[in-house]
C-alpha cells in the first residue's frame, strides 16, 4: 500500500493485493455539479469504480456497466459513514477507483485504497474503512478468494468495517451458505479487515510519520 502516488489528485493511493492492482484518487470537497444534486446538510460522495480493459483475462469492454455502477454505489455507501460529510454541506467529494489488474476481491481492494486516498486528501474521518472478503471454496470457508477459487467457489462474502467500533459499512453475499457458515465467514472476514487496517495505518505512517 502506498499513499500519495498521483501528483494532480487531492489525495491518492496505490494498493497491490495479491494479483489485484488498484489506484484510488480523491478530488474535493468541491462545488457540486450539477448544482441540484447539492445537499445543504452534507457533502455528497460520487464514487466511480472502473476496470481497465486489460485488467481481466477476457478483455473488458471500456466504460461503465451494471457491475461497475453497483460497485461504485456500494463503495460510496461503505465509505460515507466514516467521513464527516456533515462538515461540508453543498459540496461533493469525488472518488475514482481504477482497477489495473483484477484477481477477485477488487471491491475490497478498492474500498481499502479509496480510504487511504481520502486521508491523503485531508478529508476528516471518524475512522479508516478496511475491507476484506471471506468465502467458500471446495467446501471450506476461506479468506480472500482469488479468481480460481471465486470461479469454482460456492460463496463470496465481502465486508467493510470501521475497525475502532467494528461497525460494518458493507456486507454483501454471493452464493449459498448455511447460517453457521455465514457466522464463520463473517468472523474470518472481520479478522482479515483487522489485518488490512494495520497495513493501512502503516502505509499512512510511511507518508505522514507519527
Ligand atoms: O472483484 P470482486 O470480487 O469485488 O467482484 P466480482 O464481481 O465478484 O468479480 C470477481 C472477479 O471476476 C474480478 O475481480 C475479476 O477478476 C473477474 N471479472 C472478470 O474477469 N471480468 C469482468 N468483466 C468482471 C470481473
Amino acid at each position: 500500500m502506498e499513499v500519495g502516488v498521483l501528483k494532480r489528485a487531492d489525495g491518492s493511493s496505490y494498493v497491490e493485493w495479491g494479483n489485484n492492482k488498484v489506484f484510488a484518487s480523491v478530488y474535493g470537497p468541491k462545488e457540486v455539479i450539477p448544482r441540484f444534486l447539492a445537499r445543504n446538510d452534507k457533502a455528497i460522495l460520487r464514487c466511480k469504480y472502473n476496470m481497465t480493459p486489460f485488467s481481466v483475462e477476457d478483455r473488458k469492454r471500456p466504460g461503465p456497466d451494471r457491475r461497475s455502477i453497483e460497485i461504485g454505489k456500494v463503495t460510496s455507501g461503505a465509505l460515507e459513514p466514516a467521513i464527516l460529510v456533515e462538515d461540508y454541506p453543498n459540496s461533493m467529494i469525488e472518488i475514482a477507483i481504477e482497477i489495473m489488474q483484477a484477481d477477485a476481491g477488487t471491491r475490497c481492494a478498492g474500498i481499502t485504497a479509496a480510504t487511504l486516498a481520502l486521508v491523503d486528501a485531508g478529508i476528516p474521518m471518524r475512522d479508516l474503512v478496511a475491507a476484506c472478503a471471506a468465502g467458500k471454496s471446495n467446501d471450506e470457508i476461506v479468506l480472500d478468494l482469488c479468481k480460481e477459487e471465486d470461479n469454482s467457489g460456492q460463496a463470496d462474502v465481502p465486508i467493510a468495517i470501521m475497525p475502532r467500533s467494528d461497525d460494518v459499512t458493507l456486507l454483501q453475499m454471493d452464493g449459498i451458505l448455511t447460517e453457521d457458515e455465514v457466522e464463520e465467514a463473517l468472523k474470518l472476514a472481520m479478522s482479515g479487515c483487522k489485518k488490512i487496517y494495520e497495513m493501512q495505518k502503516k502505509a499512512l505512517k510511511v507518508k505522514y510519520g507519527g
